[in-house]
């Protein structure tokens, strides 16, 4: 069941987190629900805890800018911010630096990166203990506010994580500003724990990501499977497939059958394994199809229970994308 711990069991959290279990803890700003970011199996556990239908990106969170910086590569207003704002709540996403030991899933397979340094010395204490970033969302089941108190969080997910570190209740109450660094000009993603304000002072102008209703008729015009925040292989993509055709690489999930190339999900059909590889899958198969004169993937099919549902969502917005062409 779960663990209720406090601040002075940190290193019993660590080790939790290093076996790959899943521990919520407080920040400043909402309590969190925190994995080893460098564990993909240990990563998709968060989603499966709260029962999200998609991968959405997680924000990785540090303890030193240093660490940040050898997993990101960062622009000088990227240096600028982290000088003023860090520790605290914002969070910057940033290109990948190639070899960044975070798991794929992470960050839904996407080349960038969120990251962020927390102003609260049990989130910060934890990352020290366990000397690897933690992936964490705000821990609250899929779909429900996000929670201020050890009380909310076990009152949605007692029993699904092996521990919660009770810190008493969160002083900003509001999730992080997430400001987007990785393109041509700074853009607000989520507003949040840092004004817009602060920000601008800092930096000079920011843009705004699309008022909802523009985002949605722009988001009709593309395919759901190219959304800013959402990765797709550049091959399409065929679902459920019985067979095989010879173009076709195969990402398999259960006893494969014979292609020219093959990426198996998960050999003894565990959707939390193959959901911590769904990414890594992609892309590898996305690389080497090519070179094998492979030109689309076929998928076997995959039941739609538990993290099943986050799992076919990505390949059905991923086969929509290429359908749509
Ligand atoms: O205050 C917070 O930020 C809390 C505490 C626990 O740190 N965390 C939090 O995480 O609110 P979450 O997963 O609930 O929200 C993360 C936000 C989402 O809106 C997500 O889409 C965005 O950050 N995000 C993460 N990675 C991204 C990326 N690579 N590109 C664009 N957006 C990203
Ligand atoms: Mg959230």
């Amino acid at each position: 069941m779960t663990d209720l711990l406090t601040p002075a069991d940190i290193p019993r959290a660590a080790d939790l987190l290093r076996a790959g279990k899943l521990v919520a803890f407080g920040t400043e700003t909402v309590y969190g629900l925190g994995a080893d970011a460098t564990n993909a199996q240990a990563v998709a556990g968060i989603f499966e805890a709260k029962g999200r239908p998609h991968f959405n990106p997680l924000i990785c969170h540090y303890a030193n800018p240093e660490h940040v910086f050898a997993h990101v590569l960062a622009p000088g207003i990227a240096m600028t911010l982290a000088a003023r704002f860090w520790p605290g709540p914002l969070t910057l996403v940033l290109p990948r630096r190639p070899g960044c030991p975070v798991a794929q899933l992470a960050g839904a397979g996407l080349e960038t990166l969120a990251v962020r340094i927390p102003a609260h010395p049990t989130a910060l204490g934890l990352i020290e203990a366990l000397g690897r970033p933690i992936a964490a969302p705000s821990a609250n089941r899929s779909g429900r506010i996000s929670p201020t108190t050890a009380a909310h969080v076990l009152s949605q997910l007692s029993g699904r994580i092996a521990a919660i570190i009770d810190s008493g209740p969160c002083t900003v109450g509001v999730e992080s500003t997430v400001l987007d660094l990785s393109g041509t000009r700074p853009v607000l993603l989520r507003p949040g724990g840092v004004s817009l304000e602060a920000l601008e002072s800092a930096i000079g102008p920011i843009g705004r990501q699309l008022p909802p209703a523009a985002a949605e008729a722009s988001r009709s015009l593309r395919s759901p499977g190219l959304l800013l925040s959402h990765y797709a292989p550049n091959l399409p993509v065929r679902l459920n497939a019985t067979s095989i055709a010879p173009q076709e690489a195969l990402l398999a999930f259960g006893p494969a059958f014979d292609a020219a190339l093959t990426y198996q999900l998960s050999e003894t059909r565990n959707l939390t394994e193959a959901a911590a590889r769904l990414f890594e899958a992609l892309h590898w198969l996305d690389a080497n199809a090519a070179s094998q004169g492979l030109n689309e993937i076929a998928v076997m099919p995959i039941p739609s229970t538990g993290l099943g549902l986050a799992i076919n969502d990505r390949l059905t917005r991923a086969a929509a994308a290429k359908d749509s062409h």
